[in-house]
């Protein structure tokens, strides 16, 4: 296992930038396409039948600046090819049901992203495809929940919104000795601080959307397979009609350039102010990778290179309108279902529980993700200590 990859900022400033996509200019051209047209029915033939080499045939299977990504997301990410989708959830719901059929059952861990969860009780279940939930440390205990049907076991490390950390090789020991396909969410590793390949993972999923384009400007998915897995997802994708748009690419090709030193600067200030809240008298515990009080902390000190600006915390008090005067006051954190950008965001859940089946949210209050942006530090300290200051002042009316 390798956890630290040599020259990443090196590979980031290099990753898919062949002459042959970028026509002798630093950047790959934005190439917009439907219809690719031939001379000749040899030309035409050789374009159709190789579908790893980069030949453009038709818009829906993408051009230059499509192979540009895909290649850079390779090159970062590790595995044999990464097919491209136009959302991540689109990377996720796509993945697995290019690997599942009737009668197939998959693994889900419990701490998944909300739409993930969705999809498999809203829609595989309609195509016979079922699935149960795991705790998210479970390990390699994940054994005494594969039957013989079972398909995939899915991962997102750490999970959302909760932060666990899962242990990514145990789990993935188990899977191959069973014949299951490890998947992974890899949207918060950015395909930089964790080598999903070098675990045993053989699909690495990320919501591009995220740090990849890193300016909440572009909704992007991409999956990124082994050897063995990738014939079938490029296959079954390009099948179920997945393509993005080259403009979309091109900013996610911009974004990917800078995306070693952005994660750097947002982990900084992430965790000054993750060590700050952890002296605030309103706050019960941190939920970020790097402190000890994150479950599977002991797998991120193993197996990650850094961290980012996502992290949560829980209170030890509030109530509905103490939470929502800190909220709704905040000069630099605005509220939105996201992260990933350059700007910081805040978010409050008060029902984790309405979105875990097997496992039990420990906490009574509410809990806060927050997204540390590119701003200065100690303007968001500020923000946050403002925000403390009107929630303070309603609980002290009650
Ligand atoms: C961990 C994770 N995975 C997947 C997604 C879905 O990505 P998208 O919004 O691009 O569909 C998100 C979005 O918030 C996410 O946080």
């Amino acid at each position: 296992m390798t956890k630290k990859v040599t020259n990443k900022d090196t590979k980031i400033v290099n990753a898919g930038r062949k002459a042959e996509f970028s026509n002798g200019v630093v950047n790959p051209a934005v190439v917009r396409a439907s219809t690719v047209v031939f001379n000749t029915v040899k030309e035409m033939n050789h374009a159709l039948v190789n579908k790893n080499n980069n030949t453009m045939v038709y818009g829906r299977r993408g051009t230059t600046t499509a192979f540009a990504f895909s290649e850079a997301m390779t090159e970062l990410e590790g595995g044999a090819g990464c097919a491209l989708y136009p959302s991540g959830t689109a990377a996720i719901t796509n993945a697995i049901l290019s690997f599942v059929k009737t009668g197939d059952h998959i693994l889900m861990l419990d701490s998944a992203y909300e739409p993930t969860r969705d999809y498999c009780d809203k829609i595989l279940t309609n195509f016979g495809v079922q699935t149960t939930y795991y705790d998210p440390m479970i390990g390699a205990d994940i054994e005494t929940l594969i039957q013989p049907n079972t398909r995939i076991i899915f991962l997102e490390s750490p999970g959302s919104i909760t932060m666990e950390v899962q242990d990514v090789p145990a789990i993935a020991e188990v899977a191959h000795q069973h014949g299951c396909i490890v998947m992974l969410d890899n949207t918060w590793a950015a395909g930089i601080n964790f080598n999903p390949f070098d675990y045993g993972v053989d699909i690495s999923i990320q919501a591009a959307t995220k740090y990849i384009v890193g300016h909440s400007d572009v909704m992007l998915g991409t999956a990124t397979a082994t050897a063995e897995h990738w014939p079938q997802l490029r296959d079954n994708s390009y099948l179920m009609g997945q393509c993005t748009s080259p403009d979309d690419l091109y900013l996610a090709l911009r974004g990917i350039r800078t995306i070693g030193v952005r994660l750097r600067q947002h982990q900084q200030s992430a965790l000054k102010v993750a060590h700050w809240l952890s002296q605030r008298k309103e706050v019960e515990t941190i939920l970020h990778p790097a402190f000890e009080s994150c479950p599977g902390h002991e797998f991120f000190k193993r197996d990650f290179s850094g961290s980012n600006g996502l992290f949560s915390f829980v209170l030890n008090k509030g109530n509905k309108a103490a939470i929502t005067a800190l909220l709704d006051g905040m000069s630099h954190f605005k509220m939105g279902y996201s992260w990933g950008g350059f700007e910081s965001l805040i978010l409050a859940n008060s029902n984790v529980q309405s979105i875990r089946t097997v496992t039990t949210w420990p906490y009574q209050y509410s809990l806060i993700r927050l997204h540390i942006g590119l701003e200065d530090v100690d303007d968001l300290i500020e923000d946050l200590t403002k925000g403390f200051e009107r929630f303070n002042e309603v609980l002290a009316h009650y």
